[in-house]
């Protein structure tokens, strides 16, 4: 009889933890749209749950010690419990200082129409562990010298995308950039996190924010729909504006590389007015105060537009260069060729453009007189190396 007993708690107990198991925390977190007063915590769950961030000071070590307060995502005064993908806005922080924050999510186990919630169990970002993850807000005013590091065209590639990361120092990296063709087509929300989100959180995107410009590949599968709950900018678009102190960058969305009209597009492409409603915005921003108050002006777009014959790359040139030539543009990044070039600023085109490969990372280094550009290598060898002078500013 106690053979039984002992044999029938033990299978309570496993059955308890495999059901307590199956409620986890499955990608993520990862930090997007910083800026100097907030940031966007992102995460996925198993299975839907009420979910929100704790925060602490950057120097309150023991976090369990006391209370802090609680981020929710809402809408319209209510807090969202039937997803299990978690966006949460963290609001009204000081620029340029450290917190600390940890995840939770409580998953709902049933809601039936009118009826009450049953909730389960919650789970949190290693909690035993490990210390709550940490960020820093972009500060008002940037310090000697700010670092940014680009990853572009890896299609999926993570053995790369490791390879790469390992040579970085991401504690002393205040920026990463995410070029585009960080995939190849978007299928599923699983294949955007196993193809590359996830590596990114392992290696940086806990801590260091990033920003995203969208690639073409980026516009190809059936869930590419979706692509904008994954990098919700404030403005509501993939192109934006970001500062980061006298740092300006010009986030822009190049669109597909063929005509619209192409086979490959299955009748869905409409890039061509989609470009001509971003130079419209182009027009606009580089008259606020937000854009002329900068020092340092970098643009980044996927496709590189100063050279290459293709209609992506034509459509760019022919919209975007007019307005950038005339607003005292520093640098611009880009990728997509699958090839490191630089190419100096001449007659045509104001500013110097530097392409980097698809199996090297790029380093910008920002001081008060110039940006350093370095392209490293799966190695950690420098394969290119250029100072640009930042120009005098009206
Ligand atoms: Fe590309």
């Amino acid at each position: 009889m106690k053979k039984i007993s002992i044999l029938l708690s033990f299978f309570l107990l496993c059955h308890f933890m495999a059901w307590a198991q199956d409620f986890k925390i499955t990608h993520g977190p990862y930090l997007y749209d910083m800026g100097t007063d907030g940031v966007t915590v992102i995460w996925t769950t198993s299975k839907p749950a009420l979910s929100w961030v704790e925060l602490a000071p950057g120097n309150d070590s023991s976090f369990y010690a006391h209370s802090h307060p609680r981020y929710y995502s809402t809408v319209a005064g209510r807090r969202q419990s039937t997803s299990s993908f978690h966006c949460v806005r963290l609001k009204g922080l000081q620029p340029g200082t450290r917190c600390n924050y940890r995840i939770y999510s409580r998953e709902v186990l049933s809601w039936k129409g009118s009826g009450k919630v049953a909730y389960g169990n919650t789970v949190a970002n290693n909690v035993f562990r490990e210390k709550p993850y940490s960020f820093v807000t972009f500060p008002e005013k940037r310090s000697e010298e700010t670092t940014f590091v680009m990853f572009n065209d890896l299609h999926e590639n993570n053995d790369v995308f490791n390879r790469l990361c390992r040579h970085i120092d991401f504690a002393r990296t205040d920026l990463v950039i995410l070029n585009g063709d960080m995939t190849n087509y978007i299928t599923d929300e699983e294949k955007l996190f196993t193809g590359y989100l996830d590596t990114a959180v392992d290696n940086f995107a806990r801590h260091t924010p990033f920003l995203f410009a969208k690639g073409n590949h980026e516009n190809r599968g059936v869930y590419a729909d979706h692509l904008m709950q994954y990098y919700p900018n404030r403005n509501g678009q993939f192109y934006q504006l970001q500062r980061y102190g006298d740092i300006c960058l010009l986030v822009l969305d190049c669109g597909e590389d063929k005509p619209d009209s192409d086979i490959e597009y299955s009748d869905l492409a409409q890039y061509d007015s989609y470009r001509e409603e971003e130079a419209r915005w182009l027009q606009d921003v580089l008259r606020s105060d937000e854009f002329l108050s900068s020092c340092v002006r970098i643009v980044i777009s996927h496709i590189p537009f100063t050279s290459g014959d293709w209609h992506g790359n034509l459509h760019l040139r022919k919209l975007f260069l007019p307005l950038l030539n005339k607003a005292g543009i520093d640098l611009m990044l880009s990728g997509h060729t699958h090839n490191y070039s630089f190419h100096p600023q001449d007659a045509q085109c104001r500013f110097p453009t530097v392409v980097n490969d698809n199996e090297t990372s790029l380093r910008c280094r920002v001081d008060g007189k110039g940006i350093d550009v370095e392209i490293i290598t799966q190695d950690g060898k420098t394969l290119a190396h250029h100072y640009i002078n930042i120009t005098p500013k009206q």
